[in-house]
């Protein structure tokens, strides 16, 4: 074949090849538009736990996992800028070269035995935490079994992993049992769940769960990336709440700690060795910079320290939800920052946001496939810097609707 002719047909093929591509982009584009579940961004100038500012307008802030307002905490900021002036602003390598100093090792430690587990290892988000667990140690003969309403960051990971996935109703602990019950010719089971679920803010019964694990000889992982810095004791989470310990917990500094980051603290040691040695999360990426790390430190030790902040986030979910019960709104029962209201057209969902907004207050629809069709939400956040008149302004707008 002559050189010309056979590249006419490589692009023809690669034309052919683009455009199955661009014909798929389209058609989803095209259908999310249809249904209301395109997604966008909006461009921010900043934002607060309290405030958020876009087009030059004020808006009172719904929508942040700031939950004790630590993000914008002068200690958390300073030591953020001090150790920026001393260690620049990367580690410039992975944990694996360069990227793992005496802050990061310091940090492990700490929240080792803060947690009162042997090992702790930093990710550089919670999403990175997740991967890392599940690909490294779910194997082909192994079960992960979880919550329906898991993270995407966990359902992602299974679904890559050549493990056998399956999913129990919502906290229910009769439907988990039946799922035990027809697994155990697996080499290993995992159950997942998380401390206070991102979406809809309830907990997790985390004490029946570890009984059934215990009981059928399988792991629990638990993510209390909303648990931790805000429920237990100075802040310890949901499994210190409960007095349980499972094998593998992981926490995110990115909610309530305010800075980027998470750590995965494993019940044994080998289990954290094992992930050093083989989790790719760690291995090939860069590691957080020390300035996160110090800002991270700084922030433990004032949430640890923060009971007022606590009571006063306490008191602010208490006012809303006993002013929600007199308009007489349905929430989803949720005892944590995060309170719920769902609809089942995505138009109303979209028409309060925008109303809101009009009222300067921002609110934020969550809609499918980020939570199940006919639940679309809109999913509040309240902080411990919320003013009290802050949360009247949003019942008053909820009572118009
Ligand atoms: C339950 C849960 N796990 C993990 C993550 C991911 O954490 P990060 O934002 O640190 O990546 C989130 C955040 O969206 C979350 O809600």
């Amino acid at each position: 074949m002559n050189k010309n002719r056979y590249l006419i047909i490589i692009n023809t093929m690669m034309h052919q090849y683009n455009s199955n591509w661009l014909n798929k982009f389209n058609e989803v584009i095209s259908k999310r538009k249809k249904i209301l579940t395109y997604r966008y961004r909006q461009a921010i100038t900043n934002s607060n736990a309290r405030l958020i500012t876009f087009l030059n307008k004020k808006y009172i802030n719904f929508s942040s996992n700031d939950y004790l307002g630590l993000a914008n905490h002068p200690k958390v900021i300073s030591s953020y800028q001090n150790e920026a002036k001393i260690s620049g602003t990367s580690t410039s390598s992975s944990g694996h070269i360069i990227g793992y100093s005496i802050k990061h090792k310091i940090l492990e430690k700490k929240l080792a035995n803060l947690l009162d587990y042997p090992n702790a290892i930093l990710f550089n988000s919670g999403f990175d935490a997740n991967q890392a667990i599940i690909s490294t140690i779910i194997g082909k003969n192994d079960c992960v079994i979880t919550d329906r309403l898991i993270h995407a960051s966990i359902i992602s990971a299974v679904i890559q992993s050549s493990g056998t996935f399956k999913r129990f109703s919502h906290n229910n602990i009769i439907s988990l049992v039946k799922i035990l019950k027809t697994t155990n010719k697996y080499n290993n089971r995992l159950i997942i769940t998380e401390g206070v679920f991102s979406m809809d803010g309830d907990q997790s019964p985390l004490n029946d769960i570890m009984m059934y694990a215990k009981a059928t000889n399988s792991w629990v992982m638990v993510d209390d990336a909303h648990g931790f810095g805000v429920l237990g004791k100075n802040g310890k989470g949901s499994a210190y709440l409960k007095n349980c310990k499972p094998e593998i917990l992981v926490i995110t500094f990115s909610k309530a700690i305010g800075v980027n980051g998470a750590a995965v603290l494993c019940k044994y040691k080998i289990l954290a060795d094992y992930l050093i040695q083989c989790a790719r999360q760690l291995i090939y990426s860069t590691s957080l910079s020390i300035s996160q790390i110090n800002a991270i430190d700084t922030a433990i030790s004032i949430m640890q320290e923060s009971n007022c902040l606590r009571r006063r986030l306490r008191n602010n979910i208490k006012r809303f939800k006993n002013g929600a019960k007199k308009l007489g709104l349905t929430l989803i029962p949720s005892n944590t920052a995060i309170q719920s209201i769902t609809f089942n057209n995505i138009e109303h969902v979209l028409s309060l946001v925008k109303k809101a907004r009009n009222h300067g207050i921002w609110l934020n629809a969550i809609r499918p496939p980020t939570v199940p069709m006919l639940s679309s939400r809109i999913r509040i956040t309240l902080t411990a810097m919320h003013r009290k008149c802050d949360i009247d302004n949003l019942l008053q707008l909820l009572s118009l609707y």
